[in-house]
């Protein structure tokens, strides 16, 4: 096959002190299509390779002053990826070897075929194109932000788009673990979307939205009269992905029944609905995620580690925004676009530099909700500082806190929905330091309601004028 860099004229160097020699090699050389240069020596040749690539060298091994392996040397450390063929007179093997050793591609034999000299340049040639094709790629991969949807630009990102790119075609069960807002599930969607099984279902699944009993029937369906209102069989999560891939989120939350089944069909590769009594092969990839420490999990014994086993064939772990401060630029651009609505929305130096210093305890999605919220706020496409609001601002956190360990408190406690409006409205109250227009105004709520609900006025506060 012909590629383009076959049809690039090759540039030889020839070095030898027999004039004749040379001039008998550079024609060679020029017959068959290659460009050649001289050199009578071995100085003359390094001054040569310092200020020109060539291809190849073609040099005697005997010659005054240095000789060509003193030459070899010197070449390896200034054109390190230029082969070097020696030519050696009949019979020294000894010389032959030397050559070898000291780090020639080749070395040919004088008086010499021309065959022999052409072939072994050829291979050179191809060599040469395979270590730059090879460098072209790992600059080109270098350079790489994104890999389908996943933008990334760090080391490790890049790591994780090579994993995915080997391994989309294959069903070997992939564990995704980092923490949250790492991009689990956009790597899981990833995987589907660019191989083979693209074409196919691919379903996700919260195993902790539901309980145990209905997260059964949804995975694997159930026959009709298999409980109280199943009045119509009904087909699984897992037989909707036939074919493709089912993504089993937060698989850390899923019941130890639910887990034991879960083995089952990975080992059988079959499904059996609640209630039936046939089993039914299906043909999925099994991507599961979480944001847990699974082998904890399995040490504390609350996770299967049969199954962890089972689901941990491939394990892809993305590392914290934090830990990858070269991501967060290309992160914020590619949302500034996907939130822009066309608009043509850019970081302003000082923005860019201070974005990739905050922790982002939320990674990438508490960066994307900073950046749709910046835009919304925003009256210039070229967002300042000032314009940002970053997430390390102590008052976002505490009261995001406080309401956290609020509706711990009140979830504890069982409350009435009527008791839960008192404890949230003293709450609010408290937030905005006894201040009731501004707590009736959180509450959405008139301030006279406030009143009526026991929160008596202080003696500063006087009630509005009544409106009809
Ligand atoms: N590398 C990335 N490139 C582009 N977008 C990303 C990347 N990582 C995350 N995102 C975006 O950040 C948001 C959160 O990602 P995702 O939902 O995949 O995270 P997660 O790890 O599943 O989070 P959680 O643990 O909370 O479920 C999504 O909008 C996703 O598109
Ligand atoms: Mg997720």
């Amino acid at each position: 096959m012909q590629t383009p860099t076959d049809r690039i004229q090759r540039k030889v160097l020839v070095v030898d002190d027999d004039k004749a020699m040379r001039e008998m090699v550079v024609a060679l050389l020029e017959d068959a299509g290659h460009g050649a240069e001289q050199s009578a020596n071995a100085t003359e040749a390094i001054d040569k390779l310092r200020d020109h690539d060539f291809d190849a060298v073609l040099s005697d091994i005997r010659m005054p002053g240095l000789s060509g392996i003193e030459m070899l040397g010197e070449i390896r450390d200034l054109r390190p990826e230029t082969p070097v063929i020696l030519m050696t007179a009949f019979g020294s093997i000894d010389s032959a070897v030397e050559a070898m050793q000291a780090g020639a591609f080749d070395y040919v034999t004088k008086p010499f075929q021309r065959d022999a000299v052409l072939v072994s340049l050829e291979r050179a040639f191809e060599r040469r194109s395979l270590q730059q094709e090879n460098r072209q790629l790992r600059r080109a991969v270098d350079r790489t932000t994104s890999f389908g949807e996943m933008i990334g630009a760090s080391a490790s990102m890049h790591e994780i788009f090579a994993l995915i790119r080997r391994v989309s075609d294959s069903r070997a069960t992939v564990l995704i673990s980092g923490e949250s807002g790492t991009g689990k599930e956009l790597v899981a969607r990833t995987l589907h979307f660019s191989g083979s099984r693209a074409d196919k279902p691919f379903i996700p699944v919260n195993c902790t939205a539901l309980p145990e009993g209905l997260m059964e029937s949804e995975l694997f369906g159930h026959v009709r009269g298999a409980f109280t209102g199943a009045v119509a069989s009904k087909r699984g999560l897992f037989e909707e992905a036939e074919g493709g891939t089912i993504f089993l989120d937060e698989i850390g939350d899923m019941s130890p029944g639910l887990q034991s089944k879960l083995l089952r069909v990975l080992q059988d590769r079959q499904i059996r609905p609640v209630g039936g009594n046939m089993s039914r092969p299906v043909d999925v990839r099994v991507i599961t995620a979480t944001n847990r420490d699974l082998r904890a999990d399995v040490q504390a014994g609350s996770f299967r580690k049969d199954l962890f086993y089972r689901l941990n064939v491939i394990p892809i772990d993305i590392p914290p925004l934090r830990e990858r401060p070269d991501d967060i630029p290309h992160l914020a651009d590619a949302f500034l676009r996907k939130h822009g609505e066309g608009r043509n929305y850019t970081l302003a130096p000082a923005t860019a530099e201070r974005l990739t210093r905050c922790p982002w305890d939320g990674n990438a999605r508490e960066l994307e909700n900073v950046i749709e919220r910046a835009i919304a706020f925003s009256q210039n496409e070229r967002l300042e500082p000032e314009d940002i609001q970053l997430p390390d601002e102590p008052d976002a956190l505490d009261a995001s806190n406080d309401t956290d360990r609020f509706l711990e408190r009140a979830l504890g406690m069982q409350l009435t929905l009527n008791e839960l409006s008192k404890l949230y409205t003293n709450h609010v109250l408290e937030s905005t330091n006894g201040n009731k227009a501004r707590a009736a105004k959180i509450l959405g709520i008139n301030r006279r309601t406030l009143y009526r609900w026991g929160f008596a006025p202080n003696d500063s506060e006087h009630e509005e004028p009544t409106h009809a």
